[in-house]
C-alpha cells in the first residue's frame, strides 16, 4: 500500500451549506474530519494533478493547523503548486482575486465568515473554482456524495512548512509559494477607484472617519489601503490586529455586533462623518454616517445608481443581480437605467455565471454583501472604498446621499427577523406549514394588504439552465410588499428561521418613519401566516437586523 494512504470512515454530515462546510472547531478537530472533506474535494476535481491551488483563511483558531494538513494532502494528491497567503491569511475577496490573477485551478478558503471563532467557535472550509467564485451546486453536491463514501485519503508524512515568511518551499514534489496576502488585492482596489480623490477627501479638515476591522482579517488590508495608500491616520482604523477568536466577539458588521464603531457613530456629542466595518473574512460591509445606518439593500441600489462616478465603471453597468430576499431597491435603479435586474437564490455562488457571462456588473445581498465583476466574491473593502469615492465626488454626507436616493427612487422599508437556535423539527414544521398553504394564500385580504402571489422560489440559471429548488417562500402583495421565509444554511447549532419583510414607500413625506413601526402590519402577518408562535413556541425573534 502507498505509504501516504490512510484509511478512514465516511462522514454523513459534510454537506456544504450556503457558503461551504461550516461546523464547530470540535468537529473539524475530530479524527479524519477535515482530511475527509479535503480528500472529497480533491476527488471531485478534474485536472488536479500538477495544478495550482490557492490556500488561505481568515486567521481564526485552527487555521494554522488546518493549513499544514491541507498542504501535506495537496502534495500527496499530486498538486503542482500551492499559493499560500503569508501566515495562512487571505481575506475571501483577496483569495478570489489571487485565484483569478494567477489562473489557479481553484482555492481552499478556511473561514466561517462572520461566525464566532476560538476553540469553542466555528471553523469552515470552502472551495472556490477557477473563476474565483464559490463552487456551484453541481460541484458541492459531488463533494458531499464523495464524503459519504470515502474510505481513504492521501497525506504526506508529517512535516512543518514555514508559513510566516515569504518565499518558495518544497513539500515532496509540490511547490509552495508563500505570497503577500495584501499587495495584489490592494493594487486591484487602486486600479478600480480614484485614489487621489479619496486621498484628498481623507486629508480634508471637514472629513473624519472610522473603520472597524473587528479583530478579523481586514486589519492588514485596511492598514495598507486606507492607511499607507490613502493617508488615513491609523487611529481611525480600530481593531486592526487579527485575533484567532476575534477578541471573543462576533465578527459580523451590524448594529448590534459592531458595538465600538456604532457607539462612535451614534455619539450625540459629535461623530465621524463616515463609519464602516467588515466581517471575519472581509467579504461583508456595513456603512454608517453620522447617526445614520445604510441598509445593505439600499447600499447596493445606491452604488448601482452612482456607478459612473467610479473610474472602473465609467462606461456604465451591464446589469444588477440581487438575492431573492434582498429588497427591491436595486430593481428600481435597474429599471431607470434600462438594464436587467436578476433575482437569484441566497448565496454568492449564484452570481458567478451571470458575472462570467457579462450579464451583470454589480450584485448584492441584504446580509451586508456587495460586490462587482472584479472578483467572484462579495467584497467588504470594495464597498467601503466605493462609498468613500462617492462621497469624494458628491461632497455630501452619507445621510444626504441616501435621502436623495430615496427622494428619486422611493424607499424600501426593510427588516429581517431571525429566530435562531430552533430545534430543527420546529423550523421544518414552519416551512412545511407554509408550503402546504401556498395555494390558499393568493387572493387573501388582510386589512389593506392583499396577497397577489405565493410560491416556493425556484431559480433557473439563465446561463446553464441548472435548476435550484426550495430557495425560500415568497409572499408577494399587490402593492409590492413582500414577506420571505427561509432557513439559514450557515448556522452550526440547530436551525435559524429568517423572515424578511419589505414595504415600498414612494411618498417623500413618509421617508422618515420608524422601520419596525411602519412594517408592523406585515410583521404581525408574517408571524401569523407561518404559525411561528404555535409551531416554535417563540413569541419574538432572537435578532432583528
Ligand atoms: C447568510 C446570508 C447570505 C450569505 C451567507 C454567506 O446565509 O443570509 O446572504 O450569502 O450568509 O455570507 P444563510 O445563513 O442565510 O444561509
Ligand atoms: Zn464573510
Amino acid at each position: 500500500m502507498d505509504s501516504n494512504l490512510k484509511r478512514t470512515q465516511p462522514f454523513k454530515d459534510q454537506q456544504p451549506g450556503t457558503s461551504g462546510l461550516r461546523k464547530s472547531v470540535k468537529y473539524f478537530k475530530a479524527e479524519n474530519y477535515l482530511q475527509n472533506f479535503i480528500q472529497s474535494i480533491f476527488n471531485s476535481l478534474e485536472d488536479l494533478e500538477g495544478s495550482t491551488l490557492v490556500l488561505g483563511g481568515d486567521g481564526r483558531f485552527f487555521n494554522r493547523e488546518a493549513i499544514q494538513i491541507i498542504l501535506r494532502m495537496a502534495a500527496a494528491n499530486g498538486v503542482g503548486e500551492v499559493l499560500l497567503g503569508q501566515a495562512g491569511i487571505l481575506s475571501t475577496p483577496a483569495a478570489s482575486h489571487v485565484i483569478r490573477k494567477y489562473k489557479a485551478l481553484g482555492g481552499i478558503l478556511l473561514t466561517a465568515s462572520h461566525n464566532p471563532g476560538g476553540p469553542d467557535g466555528d471553523f469552515g472550509v470552502k472551495f472556490n473554482i477557477s473563476n474565483g467564485g464559490p463552487a456551484p451546486e453541481k460541484l458541492t453536491d459531488a463533494i458531499f456524495e464523495e464524503s459519504k463514501q470515502l474510505k481513504e485519503y492521501k497525506i504526506e508524512k508529517a512535516q512543518v512548512t514555514p508559513i510566516d515568511q515569504l518565499g518558495s518551499f518544497k513539500l515532496a514534489e509540490m511547490n509552495i509559494k508563500v505570497i503577500d496576502p495584501v499587495i495584489d488585492y490592494a493594487d486591484l482596489m487602486e486600479s478600480t477607484f480614484d485614489f487621489p480623490a479619496i486621498k484628498e477627501l481623507i486629508a480634508s479638515a471637514d472629513f473624519s472617519m472610522c473603520y472597524d476591522a473587528m479583530s478579523a482579517v481586514t486589519g492588514p488590508y485596511a492598514t495598507e489601503i486606507l492607511g499607507s495608500r490613502l493617508g488615513l491616520d491609523t487611529n481611525a482604523i480600530i481593531n486592526t490586529q487579527p485575533l484567532m477568536n476575534f477578541g471573543g466577539r462576533h465578527p459580523d458588521p451590524n448594529l448590534s455586533t459592531a458595538k465600538q464603531l456604532v457607539s462612535k457613530m451614534y455619539d450625540k456629542k459629535g461623530a465621524p462623518n463616515f463609519g464602516a466595518a467588515s466581517d471575519g473574512d472581509g467579504d461583508r460591509h456595513m456603512i454608517l454616517g453620522d447617526y445614520f445606518f445604510v441598509n445593505p439593500s439600499d447600499s447596493l441600489a445606491i452604488l448601482a445608481a452612482n456607478a459612473q462616478v467610479i473610474p472602473a465603471y465609467e462606461e456604465g453597468i451591464k446589469g444588477i443581480a440581487r438575492s431573492m430576499p434582498t429588497s427591491q431597491a436595486a430593481d428600481k435603479v435597474a429599471e431607470k437605467l434600462g438594464i436587467p435586474c436578476f433575482e437569484t437564490p441566497t448565496g454568492w455562488k449564484f452570481f458567478g455565471n451571470l458575472l462570467d457571462n457579462d450579464q451583470i456588473t454589480f450584485c448584492g445581498e441584504e446580509s451586508f454583501g456587495g460586490g462587482a465583476n472584479h472578483i467572484r466574491e462579495k467584497d467588504g473593502l470594495w464597498a467601503v472604498l466605493f462609498w468613500l469615492n462617492l462621497i469624494a465626488v458628491k461632497q455630501d454626507s452619507v445621510e444626504n446621499i441616501v435621502r436623495k436616493h430615496w427622494a428619486e427612487y422611493g424607499r424600501n422599508y426593510y427588516s429581517r427577523h431571525d429566530y435562531e437556535r430552533l430545534p430543527n423539527k420546529d423550523a421544518d414544521n414552519v416551512m412545511r406549514h407554509l408550503k402546504s398553504s401556498l395555494t390558499l394564500l393568493p387572493g387573501m385580504q388582510f386589512d389593506t394588504l392583499r396577497i397577489d402571489k405565493a410560491d416556493d422560489f425556484t431559480y433557473i440559471d439563465p446561463i446553464d439552465n441548472s435548476i435550484s429548488e426550495n430557495q425560500g417562500i415568497r409572499i408577494i402583495f399587490d402593492n409590492g410588499s413582500r414577506i420571505i421565509y427561509r432557513l439559514s444554511g450557515t448556522g452550526t447549532e440547530g436551525a435559524t428561521l429568517r423572515i424578511y419583510i419589505e414595504r415600498f414607500e414612494g411618498d417623500i413625506e413618509k421617508h422618515d418613519l420608524d422601520i419596525q413601526e411602519t412594517l408592523t402590519d406585515l410583521i404581525q402577518l408574517s408571524v401569523k401566516l407561518a404559525k411561528v408562535v404555535e409551531l416554535t413556541g417563540k413569541s419574538k425573534p432572537s435578532a432583528i437586523v
